[in-house]
């Protein structure tokens, strides 16, 4: 089965490749630096032909609210327009667990946006719904550093090794279109404040940790459910601390 990724250069995008290879699909990575961009429409047509599934893991280059808004919307509208053509049966994207919570996010508005357009498309389609990645965790953190402290809300968090999200969202990709979403996140569930507390600490990390409940994730103040999932999640087996230990020793 040919699929394609757009955003296939990324970090969940290069995992999926290498999957769905393994699986023995004709995977193809779409990207601007392969001579595909979803903002121009550059490559889009050739590099879908003969196509059954797209998968949509790309990301955008800022995150200020205006233009990540701008960036979903535009890279999904040219996407979903060179899909109907070429006869596309399953478009696959992957968005975040809690972006219906937190709307007032500007990313998170983006990606409701993004899978907005992809249900009303009328091209079978499945939301695959991720905690926060990983490898991800570094840059929550630098986000939310102030001097020498991190400032962090005591809410639950449950974030995702990204090889298992890659995982999750090619087995979807090659099932049957759910026309809905499935959630995905890691197998354990703490307070935001706690894990990064640990985590700077396994990091060596000299930075202090100070629990705050008006501490903003990315600019607004998250409920104390809203980056995690409801029940019927699936769920990793990678735990953080040995994911660290085992990219530490890469
Ligand atoms: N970070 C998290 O914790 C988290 C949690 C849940 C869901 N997600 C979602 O996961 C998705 C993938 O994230 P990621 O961290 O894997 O992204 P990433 O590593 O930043 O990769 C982004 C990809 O998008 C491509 N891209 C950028 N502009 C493009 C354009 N105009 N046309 C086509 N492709 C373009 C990039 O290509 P180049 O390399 O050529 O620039 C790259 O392949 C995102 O949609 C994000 O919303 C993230």
């Amino acid at each position: 089965m040919k699929v394609v990724v757009i955003g296939g250069t990324g970090l969940i995008g290069s995992k999926l490749v290498a999957k769905l290879g393994e699986h023995g699909h004709e995977a193809v990575a779409a990207a601007p630096s392969t001579g595909v961009n979803t903002l121009t429409g550059e490559g889009l047509a050739e590099v879908l032909a003969g196509a059954q599934v797209v998968i949509d893991v790309s990301n955008s280059p800022s995150f200020e609210p205006a233009a990540v808004l701008k960036f979903f919307e535009t890279s999904t509208r040219n996407l979903l327009a060179a899909e109907a053509p070429a006869g596309v049966g399953h478009h696959v994207a992957l968005s975040v667990v809690g972006t219906e919570r937190m709307p007032e996010n500007g990313y998170f508005r983006a990606k409701i946006a993004q899978e907005q357009l992809i249900e009303s498309s009328g091209i079978p389609f499945s939301l695959v719904h991720a905690t926060q990645f990983f490898e991800f965790v570094r840059g929550i953190a630098d986000e939310s550093t102030d001097g020498n402290t991190v400032r962090i809300a005591p809410v639950l968090f449950q974030p995702i090794a990204g090889e298992e999200v890659a995982q999750a969202v090619g087995r979807v990709a090659v099932g049957q279109p759910l026309n809905g979403r499935v959630e995905v996140a890691g197998p354990e569930q703490s307070r935001m404040d706690e894990f990064f507390r640990d985590a700077l600490a396994a990091w060596g990390d000299p930075r202090t940790v100070v629990t705050d409940p008006q501490a903003r994730y990315y600019g607004s103040v998250p409920g104390e459910r809203t980056l995690v999932p409801s029940e019927g999640a699936t769920l990793g087996k990678i735990r953080y601390r040995d994911w660290l230990g085992q990219t530490a020793a890469k």
